[in-house]
């Protein structure tokens, strides 16, 4: 039995000439934010898509709490307990956040039909007391258009938090957040994420929010692990900092 929560073994996958993982081998602890960081095409989404069903890798594989997971389909890895969150949040902007909860309830339960009248859903207390954990009880019931970025991805966090997972992986939770609110966005997720006992890895270009919120972070290159470790140690790496700090500032 593996003591990681999930863990990735010698992933490979090719896009034509381009290598988007090499030998990739990470380790997710329980409990920790472990946060992604590299260059645009270093191949971070794809080990996302790799971990939740969405590629499947030529070599390697992923387990999540010890059972291997490489060959399963989303959906099945998603029942195991593992959620995503997207870089464009994943939501029907004319319905409200509430509704959008509702839904995500229904088809957790495996009885949506499009035609069932939201009202009528049963978890609707539950629903709403997970929009109140990202800060948007006060806007359940506005249509999501009418919102701002960083509320829907907070909502689109609380969607994930819906399906109950163990651990949530998102790609770039604060792109196209407004900079001034970024922190905001990562405290209130960070929290929700600790107060629901949800392990996270998370890929992010701004460093001040990886120095922040990172337990550990792993850096991409051209479809390697390049590096692991602490967040001060990490972004003073002199690699670090000419490959990955400086295409990003
Ligand atoms: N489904 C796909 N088909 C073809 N090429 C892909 C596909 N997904 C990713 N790639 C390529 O793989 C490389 C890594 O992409 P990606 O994982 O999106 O990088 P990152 O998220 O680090 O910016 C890029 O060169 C990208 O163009
Ligand atoms: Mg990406």
């Amino acid at each position: 039995m593996t003591a990681y929560l999930m863990e990735a073994r010698g992933l490979e996958i090719r896009f034509g000439g381009v290598v988007a993982a090499q030998n990739v081998t990470l380790e997710v602890k329980e409990g920790q934010n472990l946060a992604i960081i590299g260059p645009n095409g270093a191949g971070k989404t794809t080990f996302l898509n790799i971990c939740t069903g969405w590629l499947k890798p030529s070599a390697g594989s992923v387990y999540f709490r010890g059972k291997e997971i490489t060959r399963l389909s989303p959906r099945q890895i998603c029942r195991l307990g593992v959620a995503r969150a997207f870089q464009i949040p994943q939501l029907f902007t004319e319905h409200t956040a509430l509704e959008n909860m509702l839904i995500a309830a229904s088809a957790r339960e495996g009885h949506w039909a499009p035609f069932t009248a939201l009202s009528r859903i049963p978890e609707r207390e539950e629903m709403m007391h997970l929009l109140e954990m990202v800060h948007c009880g006060d806007v359940a019931d506005r249509p999501v258009v009418e919102l701002s970025e960083g509320q829907r991805k907070l909502i689109d966090i609380a969607v994930a938090l819906a399906l109950k997972p163990r651990l949530l992986l998102m790609d770039e939770p604060t792109s196209g957040v407004a900079s001034s609110q970024k922190h905001e966005v990562m405290e209130i997720l960070v929290r929700a994420l600790a107060a629901a006992g949800v392990t996270s890895v998370f890929v992010e270009h701004d460093m001040s929010i990886v120095e922040r919120y990172a337990d550990e972070v792993a850096v991409w290159a051209a479809g390697v692990v390049q590096l692991r470790g602490g967040p001060a140690e990490v972004l003073e790496h002199p690699d670090v900092i000419r490959d990955v700090i400086g295409e990003t500032v």
